[in-house]
């Protein structure tokens, strides 16, 4: 579960000229703001400076890691974007309106909103407390919502809302249900925005990741009545854990141009876990086990 809120003071850097790219083609997000909520680590901080590196400015969220988030801030200016971090617990509302009033009075708009930041209590169904639930969806859904709503506001040319969840969403494993059946409701809401928002020119989407190497990994397989780790490795078809470059990726394809006629869908992130099932190939015998590969004659 979340800890309290580390009432970090809003932090904003002053803009620095940026640079300019004469004779080279103009960057494919110069003159973007992109807000990506927890991007001091993982796979939101991975997608923040993919986005610097094409000259985006980027407001990094986070919670309580300031110093990770300020060096997030250095590498994207180090890459020709620019930015500024700003901590704000998204679990409370007022600080996401404090996030956007920040954005609003350093920007006076948006162009991309990834609702990214994510914790919950990982407990069996039956040992899930009122509060467990409670802070699961305030952590989880609401910051979505309310967030989009912030979001729409400063997206008066158009823009992109991109949702990160995970195969939790889609399938049962032991101490999940509270954020899996919360990414669940995240991502119906990406169909009614998507459906609400078309009109305003604003595509929403989600990226949803299977087994990811990022911070969280180091504790979630150790939580008590997870499964082995190893267990669920062998069962991806490509043969190893996604990348925070993977979903990164990902996001980055529904916030550019390429995916201008793509909205309420969602782009599963897993190496085919997601699509594998019983009986798995390598716990198959003969004559079901993997074939040499087919060659042409
Ligand atoms: N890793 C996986 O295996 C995996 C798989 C599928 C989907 N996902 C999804 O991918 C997203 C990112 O996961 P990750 O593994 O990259 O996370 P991570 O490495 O654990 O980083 C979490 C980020 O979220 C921030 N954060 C946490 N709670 C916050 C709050 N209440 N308010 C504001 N910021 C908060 C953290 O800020 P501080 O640094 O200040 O704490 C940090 O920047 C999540 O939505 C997660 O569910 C992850």
């Amino acid at each position: 579960m979340t800890g309290s809120a580390d009432r970090q003071p809003e932090r904003t850097h002053p803009g620095k000229p940026k640079r300019t790219h004469q004779g080279k083609p103009k960057p494919t997000y110069q003159d973007k703001i992109a807000l990506i909520t927890g991007a001091s680590r993982g796979i939101g901080r991975t997608l923040a400076l993919k986005l610097a590196a094409g000259g985006a400015t980027i407001v990094v969220n986070y919670r309580k890691n300031a110093d990770l988030a300020d060096k997030v801030v250095a590498e994207a200016r180090s890459l020709g974007g620019d930015g500024l971090a700003v901590g704000a617990d998204v679990e409370n509302p007022e600080d996401i309106v404090r996030l956007f009033d920040s954005i609003a009075g350093e920007y006076g708009r948006l162009d991309f909103f990834v609702n990214n930041a994510a914790a919950s209590a990982f407990k069996k169904v039956l040992d899930l407390k009122s509060h467990h639930l409670d802070r699961s969806y305030a952590t989880n859904v609401r910051p979505f919502v309310l967030g989009a709503q912030e979001a729409v506001k400063l997206m008066d040319a158009g823009g992109r809302i991109v949702a990160v969840s995970s195969y939790g969403s889609m399938r049962a494993f032991a101490t999940y249900a509270a954020l899996g059946s919360y990414k669940a409701t995240v991502e119906s809401f990406i169909r009614f925005m998507a459906v609400e928002f078309a009109g305003y020119g604003i595509n929403v989407n989600g990226v949803s990741g299977g087994l990811i190497e990022s911070d969280s990994l180091d504790y979630f397989y150790d939580i008590e009545g997870m499964a082995p780790i190893q267990s669920v490795l062998d069962k991806i078809p490509m043969g190893r854990p996604g990348t925070v470059d993977d979903m990164a990726n990902a996001i980055e394809f529904l916030l550019s141009d390429k995916s201008a006629y793509i909205t309420g869908q969602m782009i599963v992130v897993d190496g085919g876990l997601t699509v594998a099932a019983p009986p798995y190939y390598h716990e198959t015998a003969a004559p079901v086990s993997l074939p040499p590969r087919p060659i042409r004659d």
